[in-house]
C-alpha cells in the first residue's frame, strides 16, 4: 500500500492553483442523469471519489469521458435502475443517483451505503423526504428499492440540515409534478453550485444558500455546460499547512467568501490572511495562540477541516477546545497526533488540545480523507520524518496533493 514519507520542518513557500470542488462535482455528476443528452462539466478534480461516481454513472448506462480537462457525460434515453453494492460501498455519495433515477425511470434499486470510520451515517432523511414525494420505499437485502409512478411535489422539513439529503431531494424534485419546498435545507456553497447547474438545465429552482429551497417541477431538462466552484476544503487544508509550517503561500483560484469561519479563526490565532476576489494569501507566524472550535453546518466551521485544524492548534500556545457536532466519531486523528507528541485529551464530543512547542515525526495511519490530510499537515510541520500510511483515503479527496506540496517546497514522497 502506498504511503507518504515527509521530511518536516520546511516552511511552505510559493503559489498553487486550487482544484475544483469534489463535493460540488459529485452531486452535479449525479444530476446530469436528469437530461437525455450531453453535459460538459469543467473543473472536475481528478481524484478517486470522482472516478467512483463515474463508475456508478457508467454502470447505469451513461458514457463518461474526460476530454481536455472537462468531463463529458452522455446520457441515453434508457438507463439501468440499479446501483450495486460493489460501487456504492466505495463512496457514500453514490446514493445521490437515487433522486435522478426515480425522477426519470420511476424506480431505483440502490445499495444502502453503510457506515464509515467517522460515523454511522444513515440515509433516513433522504428516504423520508422521498416518501413525502410519493415514493414507495422498501429496504430489501441491503438495498433501497424505490418506486413512484410520478414524483409529486411536497413540503419537506429536514430534521437536520443534511447536505446529501438536500441535494438528493433537490434533484428528485426537478421533474416532479408541482412544487417542492425543502425547509431546514443545508446551505453549503456546493448546494448553490448544484442549483446553478440545475437552473442551466432548465429547472425552476430558487433559494439555495438559504434554509428554504423551492422547486417547481418541469417536464424535461437538457444537458448543459458548467464549471464547478473551487474546493473550499482543499483550500482550507493548504491554509492550515501554510499556517502550521509558518510559511507564506498564495492560493490562486480560491474563494475566500466560502471560508469565512476558518479565516476568522486563523486570524484569531495570529496568522496573517489576505484575500482578494480569487485568491487567498496565508502568512504563518511564530507565536500563534489557541482558539476554540465548534463544527456546524455551513456557514459554521466545517467538520471537514476540523482534523487539519487540530494539527495546527496542537502547536499553538495555550489550550484549545474543539467540539465536533456533525459526526460522532471524528477524532481518529487525535490518537495519531498524540503519537507525534501532541497533547490532546478527549472529553466526550470535544477534545482539548494543549499546544506543544513541536511535533516529532513517526509512522501514523490515515483512517479517512480528512484525518489523512491532518496527518500530512502535522508531518509537514513536525521535526524529522513522518510516514503517513493508508494514503488511499487521501487520494479519494485530494487532487495531486504531493505534487502541489512539492511545488511549495515540501519534502514529500509517495512510496509504493
Ligand atoms: C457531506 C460531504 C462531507 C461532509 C458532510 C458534512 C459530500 C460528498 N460529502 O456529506 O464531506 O463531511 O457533508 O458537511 O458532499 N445524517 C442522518 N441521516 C441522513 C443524512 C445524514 O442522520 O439521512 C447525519 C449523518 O450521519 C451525519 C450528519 O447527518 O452525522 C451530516 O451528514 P450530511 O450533511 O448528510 O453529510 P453528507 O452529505 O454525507
Amino acid at each position: 500500500m502506498a504511503r507518504f514519507v515527509i521530511e518536516g520542518g520546511h516552511p511552505l513557500k510559493g503559489e498553487i492553483n486550487i482544484s475544483g470542488s469534489k463535493n460540488a462535482a459529485l452531486p452535479i455528476m449525479a444530476a446530469a442523469l436528469l437530461a437525455n443528452g450531453e453535459s460538459i462539466i469543467e473543473n472536475v478534480p481528478n481524484l478517486w471519489d470522482v472516478r467512483s461516481m463515474a463508475f456508478v454513472l457508467r454502470a447505469l448506462g451513461a458514457q463518461v469521458e474526460d476530454k481536455d480537462g472537462a468531463m463529458r457525460i452522455k446520457v441515453p434515453s434508457r438507463l439501468y435502475y440499479e446501483a450495486p453494492y460493489e460501487l456504492v460501498k466505495t463512496m457514500r455519495a453514490s446514493v445521490l443517483v437515487l433522486g435522478p433515477l426515480l425522477a426519470k425511470l420511476k424506480r431505483a434499486r440502490v445499495s444502502l451505503p453503510g457506515g464509515c470510520s467517522i460515523g454511522v451515517r444513515p440515509v433516513d432523511l433522504h428516504l423520508k423526504g422521498l416518501a413525502k414525494m410519493g415514493v414507495d420505499i422498501k429496504i430489501n437485502q441491503g438495498y433501497i428499492e424505490a418506486k413512484a409512478p410520478r414524483l409529486k411535489g411536497a413540503r419537506i422539513r429536514l430534521d437536520f440540515a443534511s447536505v446529501g439529503a438536500t441535494e438528493d431531494l433537490m434533484i428528485a424534485a426537478v421533474l416532479a409534478k408541482g412544487r417542492t419546498i425543502i425547509e431546514n435545507a443545508a446551505r453549503e456553497p456546493e448546494i448553490t453550485d448544484l442549483q446553478e447547474f440545475l437552473i442551466k438545465m432548465g429547472a425552476r429552482i430558487r433559494g439555495a444558500g438559504s434554509p428554504v429551497i423551492t422547486i417547481n417541477g418541469v417536464d424535461r431538462v437538457k444537458g448543459v455546460h458548467h464549471k464547478v466552484i473551487p474546493d473550499r476544503i482543499e483550500t482550507g487544508t493548504f491554509l492550515l499547512a501554510g499556517a502550521a509550517t509558518k510559511g507564506r503561500i498564495l492560493l490562486k483560484g480560491a474563494n475566500a467568501t466560502h471560508l469565512k469561519a476558518l479565516i476568522n479563526k486563523l486570524k484569531e490565532t495570529g496568522v496573517g490572511i489576505y484575500t482578494g476576489k480569487d485568491f487567498i494569501l496565508v502568512e504563518g507566524k511564530a507565536n500563534t495562540v489557541s482558539a476554540d472550535i465548534i463544527t456546524r453546518p455551513y456557514p459554521g466551521f466545517p467538520t471537514d477541516l476540523q482534523p487539519q485544524m487540530t494539527s495546527f492548534l496542537s502547536i499553538c500556545r495555550g489550550s484549545s477546545r474543539i467540539t465536533e457536532t456533525i459526526f460522532e466519531n471524528r477524532f481518529t486523528h487525535a490518537a495519531e497526533l498524540q503519537r507525534m507528541g501532541a497533547d490532546i485529551e478527549i472529553d466526550g464530543k470535544s477534545i482539548i488540545v494543549s499546544g506543544v512547542k513541536k511535533l516529532t515525526g513517526t509512522s501514523v495511519m490515515a483512517s479517512d480523507i480528512r484525518c489523512g490530510a491532518a496527518l500530512v499537515v502535522a508531518g509537514l510541520a513536525a521535526h524529522k520524518q513522518t510516514k503517513v500510511l493508508r494514503i488511499y483515503h487521501i487520494d479519494r479527496g485530494y487532487e495531486n496533493l504531493e505534487g502541489k506540496l512539492t511545488q511549495l517546497g515540501a519534502k514529500i514522497k509517495r512510496i509504493k
